[in-house]
């Protein structure tokens, strides 16, 4: 079958499509025929040898999959030949095929497309996990989201609008601010969203965290007293791991607090990672549910576009794409091509 092998990490030249054997399932697995592999910064930061949870190499790239289910082990019996899928992984993402235990070849709903589910996959949980479970939002609150027109950032939008709270979001250029507004949040600039936060008398009770930085900093003050800030990523934050000077960079605009901090103002630092919750299903798959019981009673749809659906032989471009901050929502692979 076609698939991503990393093999060496470096700028996106090294992605080649190489031909490897297909998976062979064990008794308590399912093999996925993949219509779609989703892209995630993550891939970006896997890519370059910079990302804490990837494999050793060599490994197939991509977290996420939507597709059928085409055989199960003999110990299945919660899944069938047939069944539409999205599964979250460690590795083998872009890639024809794919196996993993069944538990984590979650059903995706009628009313949700391949395209739909493979866009709000792994970045709506992440989004939902953070507000919904670790910041505890409530009805009312005020919830400011960076990168806000991204994947991650229009799933916290999304859901922050359906858990009743009002949402401001950062991007970077006009036309991710128009598409911030179209969701029914307020579109701020990251060069002064504090400073407008502060004059129209606002102070968020809870910030999605994905910048780092002097973003970071100027977000944490502008938190309110009680506030959570979730730390998901740190995207602003660009790392050659040969230049001692961009070294030093990353070092110092990691988010980082001081206890004493986060007392003198009641204040909360979180920190989240979906992937290294991987091993807890039992955890995970009834906040998956409940995300979904809410996405559905909202009729809560993701942001892709179909330019933003690449061949999977393209894929170099798409992770160009993503580095030169283009994408609008989730930027999709399909492997069929
Ligand atoms: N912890 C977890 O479990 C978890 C899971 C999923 C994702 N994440 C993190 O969440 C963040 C969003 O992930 P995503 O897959 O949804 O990506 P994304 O938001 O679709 O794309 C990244 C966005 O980051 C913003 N950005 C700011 N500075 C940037 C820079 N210097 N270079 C590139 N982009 C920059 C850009 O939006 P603007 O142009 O508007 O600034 C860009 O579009 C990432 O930091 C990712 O690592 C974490």
């Amino acid at each position: 079958m076609k698939a991503v092998v990393l093999d060496k990490t470096g700028k996106t030249n090294v992605l080649k499509i190489s031909d490897v054997d297909k998976p062979k399932i064990n008794d308590n697995q399912v093999l996925v025929k993949v219509k779609y592999s989703g892209l995630n910064y993550a891939d970006l930061l896997s890519r370059q040898g910079l990302y804490s949870w990837s494999p050793k190499r060599p490994y197939i790239m991509g977290l996420e999959v939507v597709g059928e289910i085409i055989e199960i082990g003999k110990s299945v019996n919660d899944r069938s030949i047939g069944d539409r899928v999205l599964v979250g992984t460690q590795t083998g993402g872009y890639a024809e095929y794919i196996k993993t235990d069944s538990v984590y070849a979650l059903p995706i709903p009628d009313s949700y497309s391949f395209e739909e589910a493979v866009s709000f996959g792994v970045v709506w949980f992440t989004a939902w996990v953070g507000l919904y479970e670790m910041a505890r939002v409530r009805k009312g609150e005020i919830l400011l989201v960076h990168a806000a027109a991204g994947g991650v950032g229009s799933g916290a939008v999304k859901l922050g609008l359906a858990l009743g709270m009002k949402v401001y979001g950062t991007a970077s250029t006009d036309e991710k601010r128009q598409v911030i507004r179209k969701m029914g949040a307020i579109p701020l600039k990251y060069d002064d969203f504090d400073q407008e936060l502060s004059k129209l008398g606002v102070k968020p009770d809870c910030i999605i965290e994905t910048i780092g930085g002097d973003v970071y900093r100027r977000g944490f003050d502008a938190l309110a007293p009680m506030g959570r800030i979730v730390l998901i990523g740190a995207s602003g934050i660009q790392v050659n791991k040969w230049n001692p000077i961009s070294l030093y960079r990353a070092w110092r605009d990691i988010p980082r607090t001081k206890m004493s901090r986060v007392l003198r103002r009641s204040r909360a630092f979180m920190g989240l990672h979906i992937g290294y919750m991987l091993d807890e299903p039992d955890r995970l798959i009834p906040s998956w549910q409940k995300m979904l019981d809410i996405m559905i009673e909202n009729d809560l749809r993701p942001v892709f576009r179909e330019e933003q659906i690449y061949p999977l032989s393209r894929v170099s471009e798409a992770h160009q794409f993503m580095h030169d901050r283009k994408n609008i929502g989730k930027i999709i692979l399909d492997p069929s091509l």
